[in-house]
């Protein structure tokens, strides 16, 4: 593992170690232990859109493993006047110890990994989201104690969550099932490739995705940078594509909710279940901090 620009890249070896990693490092944290892994090791931390949970966790990571995170808004670089991606790269690799983006193109974070000579970690582009469903994967794993075989259901936009969950779902031995609506599917190739498994289904009927699930997640209908389009996508998935009493009736009666947040409410999910979920969802939240912290360890550690 070079970088981690999306969770298809990786092995499933590479993804429980991944996860392994994580639920030690939280368990050491919660010790009071706070091994150096990455002592005097600086990751910049480049954004050209806005966030709370990556930002702060990334950051807080880097500081509790020895080292450091910069943050660097797109904006404020040469980035935001037009410097080239390979050349930003190629400076950028003679200070830093890798890189954290979230941006728009994946291609723009492809080209980071051939120009740079540092590891590059996904923050999130409109393609994939592959740190937050490390995270969603460590919850599930500790509320449930396994992966492998349970029900894992998205509903909503075909989005980089959903296309992060079918990745990281699928690797990890999951079922996984999509309800989409037709004008908002999730990327062509990740679904082949799922489907391809046997244990994958995409539907536009949410009740039969949701049907005997472990595990239900949604996200928001329209996302950053999609603004435009939010007024249109209410009238597509509203009153539909939301976790809601009756989704939760049709899943096991255990089933749990997991959601990357930000939250609209009586949107995608409705207050009801958000806060009788809360606590798998907040747990979510955290996990993003260890989970995080075990790909840097892997990435930029000796
Ligand atoms: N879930 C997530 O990535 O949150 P932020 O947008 O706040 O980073
Ligand atoms: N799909 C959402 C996720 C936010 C964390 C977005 O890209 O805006």
């Amino acid at each position: 593992m070079k970088h981690l620009l999306t969770l298809a890249d990786l092995t499933k070896e590479e993804l429980y170690d991944l996860l392994d990693l994580a639920d030690q490092l939280k368990k050491e944290v919660k010790e009071g232990v706070f091994t150096p892994y990455l002592k005097n090791k600086v990751l910049g931390m480049i954004f050209t859109k806005s966030s709370t949970r990556t930002r702060v966790s990334f950051e807080v990571g880097m500081k509790q493993l020895g080292g450091q995170g910069i943050y660097l808004n797109a904006n404020d670089m040469q980035l935001g006047r037009g410097e080239p991606i390979k050349d930003t790269a190629r400076v950028l690799s003679r200070y830093l110890d890798g890189i954290m983006i979230r941006t728009y193109k994946q291609s723009d974070l492809e080209e980071l990994a051939e120009y740079g000579s540092i590891p590059i970690i996904n923050g999130l582009t409109d393609y994939v989201h592959p740190c937050q469903v490390l995270a969603d994967l460590q919850t599930i794993r500790e509320h449930k104690g396994k992966l492998e075989g349970l029900k894992m259901c998205f509903i909503g936009a075909g989005n980089n969550m959903a296309n992060s969950l079918i990745n990281g779902g699928i690797l990890a031995g999951m079922e996984v099932a999509c309800a989409c609506p037709l004008e908002y599917l999730p990327d062509e190739k990740i679904v082949e490739r799922a489907k391809a498994t046997g244990r994958f289904i995409l539907t536009q009927d949410v009740l039969e995705a949701a049907k005997d699930a472990d595990v239900l997640v949604t996200d928001v209908w329209a996302s950053m940078g999609e603004e435009g389009e939010a007024e249109t996508r209410k009238k597509i998935f509203g009153g539909k594509y939301q976790i809601n009493d009756a989704v939760m009736e049709v899943a096991k009666p255990d089933a749990m909710v997991q959601h990357c947040l930000p939250a609209h409410r009586e949107e995608e999910i409705t207050e009801k279940v958000f806060e009788a979920h809360a606590d798998e969802i907040f747990d979510e939240a955290e996990n993003r901090l260890h989970a995080q912290k075990a790909v840097l360890v892997r990435l930029l550690g000796e």
